[in-house]
């Protein structure tokens, strides 16, 4: 297949085509490289030893989106571009709603006039919200709790009405729990603008000495240890499941899959198992619960499991080796392109 990611010069999506590269696809990248690095597409095509297609657009310039698709035939979008953060999306939402859901909406149209039917999207555990029974199930309503959250959800509602419109459209949505670590090759990784969000790109600055100490946001939690608990996913095996997630599967479409490996860890046994793997020290001071934040989130992926016949093979070691790796390698992200 030729598949075309979009975000694919971002942390995510740059694993991806490496992944889809690796099985014989061919890669179109639209990035407008607001977050995403040429960089890291060069070292993608380096490390699978074959080239992938670089078109520079804007989701929402719909000519230049078009280009992207009057190539060779797409047969499938990973749509991947979006803005994440989600203190940023409560201090300025219209922007993360042109941005996510507007841009969504012109891809699909752009996809429609191009007869490309097939579609996965990078949505989040963040759809939940607090959910209020963990394992979190894809049955559990959505319930999400800031503008970011809310853009995800909509943009799943409205991929639910577009299928529902037309059969002839076939859309998965996975949504990804806490994506960690990078290609075992330390090559590519995370490379976030200014200071980190959330907890292992931190953790690494820290241990590279970029930043001085990690802030720990609450040890009052009802957890065992008292920090907030998360299901951290290898960047690798997300990456893999959208592979699994291009060939036709059960269930009627919409298909929604939750990515994550079934187990949660505190932010200590965090900060722990990355000591242990990078054999730096991780200073660290509580501070006070950031606010928006949850006690705990974990997925129940055996949906994705049964029906995808993917599951997350690698664990917190890895991902906390990979990201050292990546960051020990590159202590100040990609070099400007
Ligand atoms: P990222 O910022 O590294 O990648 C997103 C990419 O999209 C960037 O390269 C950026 O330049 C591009 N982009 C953004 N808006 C665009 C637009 N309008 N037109 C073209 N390109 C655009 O983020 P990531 O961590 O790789 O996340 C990828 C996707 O996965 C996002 O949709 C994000 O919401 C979702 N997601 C991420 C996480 C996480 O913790 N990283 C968790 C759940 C879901
Ligand atoms: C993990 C744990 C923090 C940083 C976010 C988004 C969510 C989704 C995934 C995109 C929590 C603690 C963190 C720090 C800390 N992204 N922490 N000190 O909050 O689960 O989810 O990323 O869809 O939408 O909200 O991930 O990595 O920020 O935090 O103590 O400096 O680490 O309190 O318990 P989170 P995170």
């Amino acid at each position: 297949m030729r598949v075309l990611v979009t975000g694919g010069a971002g942390y995510i999506g740059s694993h991806i085509c490496l992944e889809l590269l690796e099985a014989g696809h061919d890669v179109t990248v639209v990035d407008n490289l607001a977050n995403g690095k040429r960089e890291a597409l060069r070292r993608v095509e380096a490390l699978a030893q074959r080239p992938l297609e670089l078109f520079t657009a804007d989701l929402n310039h719909k000519d230049d989106l078009s280009a992207a698709f009057s190539g060779p035939r797409i047969d499938a979008v990973i749509h991947c571009a979006g803005l994440k953060a989600v203190a940023e999306s409560v201090a300025d939402p219209l922007r993360y709603y042109a941005n996510n859901v507007a841009g969504t909406v012109t891809l699909c149209e752009v996809m429609r006039q191009h007869g490309v039917s097939r579609l996965v999207f990078s949505s989040s555990c963040t759809v939940y919200g607090d959910a209020a029974t963990v394992p979190i199930t894809e049955e559990l309503p959505p319930a999400p709790v800031n503008p970011y959250g809310r853009t995800k959800r909509m943009i799943e509602q409205l991929l639910t009405d577009l299928q529902a419109s037309d059969p002839a459209w076939d859309l998965t949505l996975l949504r990804y729990f806490n994506p960690a670590g990078a290609h075992a090759s330390g090559s590519i990784g995370e490379d976030p603008a200014g200071v980190p969000d959330n907890l292992f790109a931190f953790i690494a600055q820290v241990a590279v000495g970029r930043r001085p100490e990690l802030r720990v946001f609450g040890n009052d939690y009802p957890t065992p240890d008292g920090t907030g608990v998360r299901d951290y996913i290898h960047v690798v095996d997300l990456a893999s499941a959208h592979v699994s997630a291009l060939e036709p599967a059960g269930g009627p479409a919409p298909r929604v899959y939750n990515l994550g490996t079934g187990r949660g860890y505190s932010v200590l046994e965090v900060v722990e198992a990355f000591e242990r793997a990078s054999g730096r020290k991780i200073p660290y001071v509580i501070t006070e619960r950031r606010p928006g934040d949850i006690a705990r989130a974990y997925a129940d992926p055996s949906r994705a499991h049964a029906e995808l016949g993917w599951r997350a093979r690698r664990d917190l070691h890895e991902m906390c080796r990979d990201a050292w790796r990546w960051q020990s390698q590159n202590p100040d992200g990609y070099p400007d392109s």
